[in-house]
């Protein structure tokens, strides 16, 4: 009897050292990570690079992506998701920066140079909207390019002139806010010459530039209006959905060097999304242009 307790006692201390030796043994495997132990790493690294470089480049912030097998592109589905490719990725970066260092790029930068964005406030002025977007411009320390309208400019001289001797720039957006295209030459260049004159009664200066009203520019317009056109490339839809949060997130899918940001002084739902957009824009590394700076 005490033999088979004896025998019982061994047999268990046998069973239970193999089952400690598996068990420390095993985790090693996963935990070294060898590149033969996962058949995905050129893709979630290649992935990983994808998401750095769309997220930079900020085509889509919301949507980030990365590769699987075959190359084909899917969408993080959720947060915890993209921590766990996150995470797995990581640990695989040192191996291959020489590879990636070429194609990635630091955030601030493109190019070995600063990024240059510039914020474009069309419609105004507006008595009290503009007040408030040139407070917060002033508050962060950015230049923007206000493109007025002449009949807005004669009723309100006094902002423009604040707007100029803070450093912005103020440029035309026509008299009156009509669809140039469809105007003779004689017409349009009145809606020009109209707002020149208003803008340059204000500040004692005339503008070097214009936006034409809804973006609809042509031949026929180009010929007749010798002053500079200047449309935008990231429109914010502000005067659209009239909420801060989309203005933002519209901006953040659009954000990129030497981009002109179009948004209107006309509505408090502008003014009250412009901190967020400029500390975002900081964040990522943006100087503030106006856009004679940027073209
Ligand atoms: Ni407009």
């Amino acid at each position: 009897m005490g033999k088979k307790i004896v025998m019982l006692g061994i047999l268990c201390g046998i069973l239970t050292f193999i089952g400690c030796h598996f068990s420390t043994e095993t985790p090693p495997t996963f935990a070294n990570n060898e590149p033969g132990s996962m058949s995905t790493t050129y893709h979630e690294q290649f992935a990983y690079n994808q998401f750095v470089k769309q997220a930079s480049s900020s085509i889509n912030l919301m949507m980030p992506f990365y590769l699987a097998d075959g190359g084909l592109s899917r969408t993080i589905q959720n947060c915890e998701t993209y921590i766990q490719v996150e995470n797995i990725l990581g640990k695989k970066e040192q191996p291959l920066e020489e590879k990636t260092e070429e194609q990635e790029q630091p955030p601030a930068k493109e190019d070995g140079k600063q990024k240059r964005i510039a914020l474009t406030f069309d419609d105004g002025p507006h008595q009290y909207v503009t007040e408030q977007i040139l407070t917060t411009l002033q508050k962060h320390e950015v230049k923007a390019t206000f493109f007025m309208l002449g009949q807005n400019v004669a009723k309100y001289p006094e902002i423009v002139k604040k707007a100029d001797a803070l450093g912005h720039e103020i440029a035309s957006h026509t008299w009156s806010h009509k669809n140039l295209t469809k105007l003779s030459a004689k017409q349009m260049q009145a809606e020009i010459n109209r707002a020149n004159e208003a803008i340059y009664d204000a500040i004692e200066k005339y503008p070097a530039s214009y936006r034409p009203p809804y973006g609809a520019i042509d031949e026929k317009v180009r010929e007749a209006i010798l002053l500079k056109p200047v449309l935008w490339n990231i429109d914010t839809l502000d005067w659209y959905h009239k909420t801060p949060a989309k203005t933002l997130a519209n901006l953040k899918a659009q954000a990129k060097n030497n981009g002109i940001v179009l948004m209107h002084d006309i509505h408090q739902q502008s003014a009250d999304a412009l901190e967020d957009v400029i500390l975002y824009l900081k964040e990522e590394g943006y100087e503030f242009v106006t856009t004679s700076e940027l073209l």
